[in-house]
């Protein structure tokens, strides 16, 4: 499985490329916006252009996915292409990401503008990473419109089971992959009983068909998400650099790892430290 590392900010993103284990970029609006008010907040000036370009150049040979701000299909089709030939030029990684859906209401016209973006840049040969995934039929019609990937958003798919539920749990709590009962029934959103289940579902239908379309599991908020995507089958996961940072923790490395230093005896230290 890939990994990509969902965040806009470029020191999380130097730092994480630093481990020599990530694959690629994801960036959103919302993650645009943080990065910014952290800078700001920190008392340094930031010239967008600059900061975008140089994000592309960290991350050459990797795809690095900019979201377009408009929401009907010919602005987010406009925009792509924009945003394509601002900064393609810089390290040629850059995959413009598209909401399957833009309507901000249940309008019933406005529901195919996502997918007509799509399948105007794909045949354009601008990679696509279609957004805001919340069911596989979404991911299908991205698939079939040509998205390279296809984004469906895990965790947000258990907010909202947790919402239904009796039980509610912090947003960074782990929420059963197989779902979860309320009295005798599982709680579920139109037979999705978790975010990874839909991310399982998702890759099913693109691997049954044999679709080049790619399942980059998304909202992963804790390692167990991030193992389950990769049990399921998701071709890539974008993950926080929060949630990066607790990948590798456990308590008996930790244990493991002080006796193993208080073990080092020093005539071994001299041997291995010799120059
Ligand atoms: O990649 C999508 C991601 O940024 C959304 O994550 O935690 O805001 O649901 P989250």
């Amino acid at each position: 499985m890939k990994i990509f590392i969902d965040s806009a900010d470029i020191e999380e993103i130097k730092k994480a490329y630093s481990w020599g284990i990530i694959d690629g970029v994801t960036t959103n609006p919302s993650l645009i916006k943080l990065s910014l008010e952290r800078r700001k907040a920190a008392g340094v000036q930031t010239e967008l252009k600059d900061y975008i370009t140089e994000i592309l150049k960290i991350a050459k040979g990797t795809p690095v996915s900019l979201e377009v701000t408009e929401t009907t299909g010919e602005g987010m089709l406009t925009q792509g292409i924009l945003l394509y030939r601002l900064f393609n030029s810089v390290a040629k990684n850059v995959c413009i990401k598209i909401p399957i859906n833009p309507a901000l209401t249940s309008d019933a016209v406005k529901q195919y503008e996502g997918i007509y973006a799509i399948s105007e840049l794909a045949k354009r040969k601008i990679p696509v990473n279609c957004t805001l995934v919340f069911t596989p039929e979404q991911a299908l019609l991205a698939a079939k419109a040509g998205a390279t990937y296809v984004s469906p958003f895990a965790g947000r798919v258990d907010d909202l089971l947790r919402t239904r539920s009796q039980t509610l749990f912090g947003q960074d709590e782990y929420y059963p992959s197989e779902g979860k009962e309320d009295k005798t029934k599982l709680i579920e959103d139109n037979g999705i009983v978790s975010g990874i289940d839909l991310v399982a579902q998702c890759v099913e239908i693109i691997k049954t068909y044999n679709l080049p379309t790619k399942v980059l599991a998304a909202s992963l908020r804790n390692p167990r998400q991030v193992r389950e995507a990769a049990l399921v089958g998701a071709d890539v996961a974008t993950i926080p650099f929060s949630v990066l940072n607790k990948l590798l923790i456990h308590p008996k490395t930790q244990e493991g790892m002080k006796k193993f230093v208080e073990d080092s005896v020093q005539e071994y230290k001299e041997l291995v430290n010799k120059k």
